[in-house]
């Protein structure tokens, strides 16, 4: 069981002009994988990762999941988003029921999975609150809840996190790792953050950009918890650093300024790990 990515390419027209966006790109996700997609903002990550969705079309090879060919969404892969995309109407839980009862499991079943996943994204005491009740951390959470009461193969996550502050961030990070740990759960993530992608994952994949295209893979074979201070940590994140260096230099000089430079710094790395808007 794995999700193949084979000779993909995929072509957007923009303004009458045909922009290649990914071009031959080659991945197998194994089960129980945590993968990072890193890369320059526009390579590709979130088309890379809606394709695996089945929400966009290939224009060019496949994806399989499990030998069979994406052709649309499937049970099997849950997307979260940056923004939790929640109903404002519905309560935490009805929130994270509402799948559940489409897919015809009873009230009485889909609330006790409900308040199951809702513990496990510590939630217990919110179940009535409305989503405008909530911070954005825990409105994220909820959409976690919702996505893993589902029980999908696998959890695509679009820079889930990218919009919470750092303090929540780094809670929801352990979160995510103890739900990685107990549900074995196979994670496509995708994220700007250098210092993310190597607290969480057990592979992450570098993408460049013009076209979209996977650079390199680093294996991050330290067990979970990681230390925030691990060298061995640090020292990928440099390495990971230097192999980015060059493409968010070339996108900052196509859309920003020319002479474009990342500032050279004594790695490993720079005050808060983290490229922020840059890649
Ligand atoms: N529906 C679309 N129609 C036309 N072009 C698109 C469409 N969706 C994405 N693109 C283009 O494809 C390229 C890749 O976009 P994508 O959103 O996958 O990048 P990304 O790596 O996720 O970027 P970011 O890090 O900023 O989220 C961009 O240049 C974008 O403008
Ligand atoms: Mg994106």
């Amino acid at each position: 069981m794995s999700i193949e990515i084979k000779g993909l390419g995929k072509e957007f027209t923009q303004n009458g002009q045909q922009r290649e966006v990914l071009a031959d790109v080659n991945l197998t996700i194994n089960d129980g994988d945590f993968i990072s997609l890193l890369g320059p903002s526009g390579c590709g990550k979130s088309t890379l990762l809606n394709i695996i969705a089945g929400l966009e079309g290939a224009s060019k090879g496949k994806v399989l999941v499990n030998n069979q060919v994406v052709t649309g969404p499937g049970r099997d892969r849950v997307v979260v988003f940056q923004e939790a995309a929640l109903f404002p109407w519905l309560s935490v839980i009805d929130n994270v029921m509402f799948g559940l009862k489409i897919k015809g499991v009873s009230k009485k079943e889909a609330h006790e999975m409900a308040l199951e996943t809702l513990k496990m994204v510590h939630l217990s005491r919110f179940t009535k609150a409305y989503p405008h009740e909530l911070s954005g951390g825990m409105r994220q959470r909820v959409a976690i809840a919702r996505a893993l009461v589902m029980n999908p193969k696998y959890l695509l996550m679009d820079e889930p996190f990218g919009a919470l502050d750092e303090q929540t961030r780094l809670l929801l990070h352990s979160e995510l790792q103890d739900i990685w740990q107990k549900t074995k759960k196979t994670i496509i993530f995708v994220t700007h953050s250098i210092y993310e992608a190597v607290q969480l994952s057990n592979r992450v994949v570098l993408m460049g950009t013009r076209p979209g295209r996977i650079m390199k893979e680093f294996s991050i074979p330290y067990s979970q918890p990681r230390s925030k201070s691990d060298p061995n940590l640090a020292y990928i994140e440099g390495q990971i650093f230097d192999e980015l260096k060059e493409e968010i230099e070339k996108v900052m000089r196509e859309e920003v300024d020319h002479d474009y430079h990342v500032a050279p710094n004594n790695l490993p790395w720079s005050p808060d790990r983290d490229m922020g808007s840059h890649i």
